[in-house]
């Protein structure tokens, strides 16, 4: 028997995100640098574990599962890890499991997600224009990832597309795309790019605030406000013209920290209490200490008790270096 985490700023923790791999098929050019050193494998957490893992956090309160990567269905076997979790959406425990991917496994894995209870995947898709694909994710296959989408759908899966906005780089796409995933009926979900991590190029570059997006896009379209609730931080609007959903997450413009219920645990079994902040808690020395989970409880307990009020995303102006080093496939987002 165990508690639910309830954080120092009474935030409940319902959402637990899994990188379950550091490695990744693509190299986004805003994600990772080409020549990414990834973890030695001897380092990362047996399915078993990660199994084990996620139960101690579903026993603790967690309704919300999601595996992230890097790219997650490279990870090998990986298939097993989502059929074992399954049990915990049979028996009501779990109220959602999903995937977050690039989509370049989806056509091979989406019958078998739905069979082991998944019902909705964010897919990262950023544009539209297959020589763009090429560019930003180093060497990627749009073909591949438009096969895996349509796969999910004639699987039954929900699809949510994420676009992260880049200046200079989509930003003329952003209303393209929306037409297009409204017409096959996908949501879209814009999100702001975060500073972390080093990568080739200067992030200050291709900031696009998001306010301004959402203003364009009103020039074209009727945007209303609704109360579409996920678990996730975006904010949702419906664009009348198509009757499809659009999410703006805003970590930049806009804190929606004051609502944050989620933590990710990486491959290794460290536990970030925020994704914009270095603090961390190993769990893989509790998790493998003892066959029990008390030793597991405790650490959680402790970790959650320092979980901080918000992010620090910060660009330093005149380094021009991300305040947080960590990657964004550390912890999967
Ligand atoms: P839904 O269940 O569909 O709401 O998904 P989600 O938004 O929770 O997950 P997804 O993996 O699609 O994440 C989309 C983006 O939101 C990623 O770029 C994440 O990095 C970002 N994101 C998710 N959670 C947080 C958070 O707690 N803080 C910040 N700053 N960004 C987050
Ligand atoms: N800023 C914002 N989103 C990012 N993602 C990867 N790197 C960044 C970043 N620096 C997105 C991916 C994916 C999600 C999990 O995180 O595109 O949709
Ligand atoms: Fe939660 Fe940190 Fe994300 Fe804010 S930045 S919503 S506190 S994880």
């Amino acid at each position: 028997e165990t508690a639910p985490m309830i954080d120092p700023f009474g935030r409940h923790v319902s959402y637990l995100r899994v990188s379950v791999t550091d490695r990744c098929d693509f190299r986004c050019v805003y994600c990772m640098a080409e020549d990414m050193t990834f973890l030695p494998k001897r380092e990362v957490l047996s399915l078993e574990e990660l199994d084990r893992l996620c139960t101690a956090f579903i026993d603790k309160g967690v309704r919300k599962l999601r595996l992230t990567g890097g790219e997650p269905l490279v990870r090998k076997n990986i298939m097993s890890l989502v059929r074992n979790l399954s049990r915990h959406i049979e028996s009501g425990k779990l109220d959602e499991l999903t995937v977050t991917t690039n989509g370049s496994q989806l056509a091979r894995y989406a019958k078998e997600l739905y069979d082991c209870g998944v019902r909705r995947v964010n897919v990262s898709l950023d544009t539209i224009d297959a020589d763009r694909f090429k560019a930003i994710t180093r060497w990627g296959d749009l073909g591949k990832v438009m096969d895996g989408i349509r796969a999910a759908t004639e699987a039954g899966l929900r699809v949510k597309i994420n676009m992260v906005a880049l200046k200079g780089v989509n930003e003329h796409e952003i209303i393209p795309m929306l037409r297009w995933c409204h017409e096959h009926g996908y949501d879209l979900t814009l999100i702001e790019t975060m500073p972390l991590g080093e990568i080739d190029g200067d992030r200050t570059d291709q900031y696009l605030p998001l306010s301004l997006v959402r203003a364009r896009i009103g020039e074209e379209f009727t945007l209303e406000d609704i109360p579409y609730k996920t678990g996730g931080p975006a904010r949702y609007v419906e664009v009348k013209e198509t009757g499809g959903k659009l999410g703006f997450i805003t970590p930049m413009t806009h804190n929606f920290c004051e609502s944050c219920n989620r933590v990710r645990v990486t491959c290794t079994g460290m536990l970030y209490m925020c994704l914009g902040q270095d603090d961390s808690a190993d769990l893989r020395a509790p998790l493998r200490a003892s066959e029990g989970n008390e030793l597991l409880y405790e650490a959680i307990d402790e970790a959650i008790g320092r979980k901080p009020k918000g992010h620090d995303f910060i660009i330093d102006r005149r380094t021009k270096q991300p305040a947080v080093t960590r990657h964004m496939s550390v912890t999967g987002g």
